[in-house]
């Protein structure tokens, strides 16, 4: 069989990266920098030691902290109109997926007229990519800075849409992300495992990414819950930043399926982080890929810490697979459906907008249609209580 794996940017890796950056710039020949972030990450003082390292160069730098999260399309636009006015000849974002994702199309808008919309991949729009983009994350989770697509709310459909622009440099420094609280530490490392395990049951797999996805759901599984009760713990952010950096190469391949089909409608409609509710839907990914693909679950399970799994039936590999992920979202405070205050009639109404909006949901592992959607929906809220 024959398959296409591919990396899309170079990728600086690990504690101290970021001191690279001013030199990276240089080479960039960067003299005007827009750097893009939100508030939170704003106030830890990362955006603001960007700005120094680069000024240190010579490089002027204007900072934009008013992403929103999920990135809003016309927030998205704002950010476009003030970097062009500042005349950016680089685009920066600091952060996690939201300001990631903004700076992604905020390079757009640099090198090509508004407004956003008209790029984006349902459009079939094509643009020219031009002014460089440098992308740092500051939390361990969607892995953007390594994938082709920037995210983004589109405000009038109510729908995720993407733009398929990669960065041009990734810079993943671990120690960027000792601040993130234990709610964005869990929330953003589930949304991770959650490309993992959609990568490795997507009917798009290739072996690169089955390699890369299994490793991620190992180092997650056995860093979590470290990292979450101790964040300054550095050995634990480090192997979640890996983790999370080749569970994004690996969807970026494969594809994720009808987990984050559903998620991207349960964010929308119920305001949920996104990896608190790529979270919600991971049992039942398991359970449903168990029928098709039980060898594959077999090896989740044994990523995920399962002795002899390769011994065990197909059915104790999915026991135990939900049994652990179940377990690690209970030890990092993801609250149930139930518990958010969601009714089943809430979750089940998702069905139509999760199947007919997101197009990746053809990487199934079997066809999923509005009615078999219901029906996952429906155990999904039953599976995690
Ligand atoms: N482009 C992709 O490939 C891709 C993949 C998955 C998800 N996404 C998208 O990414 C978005 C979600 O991104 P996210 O989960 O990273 O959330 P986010 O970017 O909205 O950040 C969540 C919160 O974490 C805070 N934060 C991040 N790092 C911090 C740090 N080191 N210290 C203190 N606070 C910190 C932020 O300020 C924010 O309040 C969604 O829109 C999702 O659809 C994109
Ligand atoms: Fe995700």
């Amino acid at each position: 069989m024959i398959t296409t794996y591919q990396q899309l940017c170079p990728v600086i890796f690990g504690p101290g990266a970021l001191e690279q950056l001013g030199t990276k710039a240089k080479e960039l020949k960067a003299t005007h920098v827009f750097c893009i972030c939100d508030a939170g990450v704003r106030t830890t003082g990362m955006a603001d030691h960007v700005k120094d390292i680069l000024e240190k160069e010579g490089i002027e730098t204007c900072i934009f902290d008013g992403v929103l999260p999920d990135a809003p399309n016309e927030m998205v636009e704002e950010a476009g109109r003030k970097a062009n006015g500042f005349g950016a000849d680089m685009v920066l974002g600091i952060g996690g997926g939201s300001s990631l994702d903004t700076a992604k199309s905020v390079a757009v808008l640099c090198d090509n007229p508004a407004p956003l919309f008209q790029y984006y991949l349902s459009q079939g729009g094509t643009f020219q990519m031009k002014t460089p983009l440098v992308l740092i994350p500051t939390a361990s989770g969607t892995g953007s800075e390594v994938t082709i697509m920037s995210v983004i709310h589109d405000e009038h459909s109510d729908a995720k849409e993407a733009v398929m622009r990669p960065g041009d440099l990734a810079i993943v420094d671990p120690e960027l992300t000792v601040t993130a609280p234990p709610g964005v530490t869990a929330s953003t490392a589930l949304d991770a495992m959650s490309h993992a395990v959609e990568a490795y049951t997507s009917a798009g797999h290739t072996p690169n990414s089955d390699m890369q996805a299994l490793e991620a759901i190992r180092l997650i599984h056995d860093n979590l819950k470290t990292a979450y009760e101790d964040g300054k713990n550095l050995e634990a952010r480090t192997n979640l930043a890996f983790a999370s950096n080749i569970a994004g190469m690996a969807f970026n391949d494969a594809s994720v399926h009808f987990g984050h089909a559903a998620a991207h409608e349960l964010g929308i409609r119920f305001h949920m982080p996104h990896g608190v509710a790529c979270a919600l839907t991971l049992p039942e990914v398991v359970h449903f890929a168990g029928d098709v693909m039980p060898d594959r679950v077999k090896k989740i399970a044994e990523a995920l810490g399962m002795k002899d799994a390769a011994k065990s039936t197909a059915a104790e590999g999915e026991k135990y697979a939900i049994g652990r992920i179940k377990d690690l979202m209970k030890a990092v405070g993801i609250k149930s459906m139930k518990e958010q205050g969601l009714t089943l009639e809430d979750v089940k109404s998702c069905a139509k907008g999760a199947v007919e909006k997101n197009a990746f949901i053809a990487a199934s592992p079997k066809e999923v249609t509005v009615p078999v959607m219901e029906k996952l929906l429906e155990e999904m809220y039953a599976l995690y209580e």
